[in-house]
């Protein structure tokens, strides 16, 4: 291939678009993404720090659509999908003996094992499967209601408040998802010590560590330590679902078999978590976030409790506008370009799905929340071979939680600032505090 200057991001904006602080506070990286996408769709990142491996930063709605989309030239298996730092993988490759990825799962495989597995659990995830399901969602999504309204009764004064995303945003889909995976209700707080710290590991409020500003290595530890203790409550629930069979997703998991053979351990767990992972700080994120778009618009708010079929339109404006997967990495497998900037064989590259959600050359003043936005081709769900499994059982999680909060809340209201976690890849609203009148 011949040699193009490589257009390298200056440290500064480096240390900015890696930073999990970042993503705390997303109207300046959002600037920030506006200039990339003008000057370098396709930039070079170096770590300023060193503890990376570099990669391709791209930011552009189209380029995003294209690398998911082509699966045989962008891979997710040769190199970590999640960004990483250099000792959390070289850790990784110690445990599991070389490879990158610390759990095997769906979004570390590739063609054709990747859709061998993915096949395993599709049908259990399609809009008709889960219509068997509304029901339970609806009576986890009033009980889930029922906690928020205890909580507001009685002791809401002038200046108090109850956190919408301790009450509901955060342990509904957790509660859902868990229920799919047959995991007794006893179990969920462990269940949610585990996801947080898979994911929220950067950030101090949501890794249970209690320390503030926790170095990368102790981070990694966290990390390593909570697939140990998920693959340990996996292996009884997989000897449980042998021995009696039911139709939930783990029975599906524990008695399916690939080419002949039942699943292996690693590959097994790998899949139980990512359900159990994948399933449930995704959907708190953008629950929270649709309900940070309504309390800030009462208007919105009195309009959809009259005209239900505003809902689905709410939702997937959510889904687009807090973007909780904010990003996924890919590893090219042969030379080639993107937006005309050459990639090398082997080069890491980092799809954006913020900076593309909010590309104004696909949706027209992107930072507003417009619940009538039409089209709404977004890419929060991804797109290609590895487009969300749980894209549908999110829609009607989210629709069936709000259906119960519009018939039973009368009047909403932010009660104070909400806080955003830090984190590079699943992130969201942490803290929304808000005011609210039963109906
Ligand atoms: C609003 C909520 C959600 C968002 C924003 C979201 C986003 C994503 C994204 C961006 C991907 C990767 C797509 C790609 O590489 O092209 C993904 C994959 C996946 N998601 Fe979701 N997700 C959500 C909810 C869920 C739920 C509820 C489940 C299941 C219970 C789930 C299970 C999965 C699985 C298993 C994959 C891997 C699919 C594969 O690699 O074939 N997700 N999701």
């Amino acid at each position: 291939m011949a040699t193009q200057a490589k257009p390298r991001l200056d440290p500064e904006t480096a240390y900015e678009v890696i930073s999990p602080e970042s993503y705390a506070h997303w109207d300046p990286l959002l600037d920030t993404f506006d200039r990339l996408r003008e000057e370098a769709p396709v930039a070079w990142v170096e770590d300023p720090e060193g503890r990376h491996p570099p990669f391709w930063l791209v930011t552009r709605y189209d380029d995003v659509m294209r690398i998911s989309k082509d699966n045989a030239t962008f891979l997710n298996n040769p190199q970590t999908v999640v960004f990483s730092l250099t000792e959390g993988i070289e850790f990784a490759k110690n445990l599991t003996g070389g490879s990158p990825h610390m759990v095997a799962s769906l979004v570390t495989f590739d063609a054709p094992i990747h859709m061998k597995y993915r096949k395993l659990t599709q049908e259990w995830f399609m809009p008709k499967n889960l219509r068997q399901i509304e029901d339970d969602v609806r009576e986890l999504a009033h009980k889930t209601v029922d906690r928020l309204l205890e909580a507001g009764e009685g002791g809401l004064g002038e200046q108090e408040s109850v956190d919408f995303c301790k009450l509901v945003s955060q342990p509904y889909p957790l509660h859902v998802v868990m229920q799919i995976l047959g995991v007794p209700e006893e179990d969920e707080p462990r269940m949610l010590m585990l996801t947080q710290q898979m994911f929220g590991g950067q950030d101090e409020d949501l890794n249970q560590s209690g320390m503030k500003d926790l170095p990368p290595e102790a981070i990694t530890q966290l990390v390593a330590g909570a697939v140990k203790d998920f693959e340990a409550y996996f292996a009884k629930l997989t000897a449980e679902k042998r021995a009696n069979p039911t139709d939930d997703v783990a029975s599906t998991i524990a008695n399916a078999t690939v080419d002949g053979e039942p699943l292996n351990d690693r590959d097994m767990m790998g899949y139980y978590i990512i359900v159990a992972a994948a399933g449930h700080d995704t959907t708190s994120a953008s629950t929270a976030g649709a309900m940070l778009a309504l309390a800030q618009d009462p208007e919105q708010w009195a309009l959809v409790r009259e005209d239900r079929s505003l809902l689905p339109g709410i939702v997937e404006e959510a889904i687009r506008w807090t973007s909780p997967v904010q990003h996924f990495m890919r590893t090219a497998a042969e030379d080639t370009e993107v937006g005309g900037q050459e990639i090398a064989e082997g080069d890491w590259l980092m799809i954006n799905y913020v900076a593309a959600n909010h590309d104004p050359a696909q949706f027209d003043n992107p930072r507003k929340f417009d619940a009538s936005r039409s089209p709404n081709r977004h890419l929060a769900f991804g797109a290609g071979a590895h487009q969300c499994l749980g894209l549908h059982l999110a829609r009607l999680e989210m629709r069936i939680l709000f259906e119960a909060l519009l018939d039973r809340i009368e009047t909403v209201e932010l009660a104070g600032k909400p806080a955003r976690s830090k984190s590079t890849f699943v992130g969201g609203l942490k803290t929304l505090p808000l005011r609210f009148t039963p109906a």
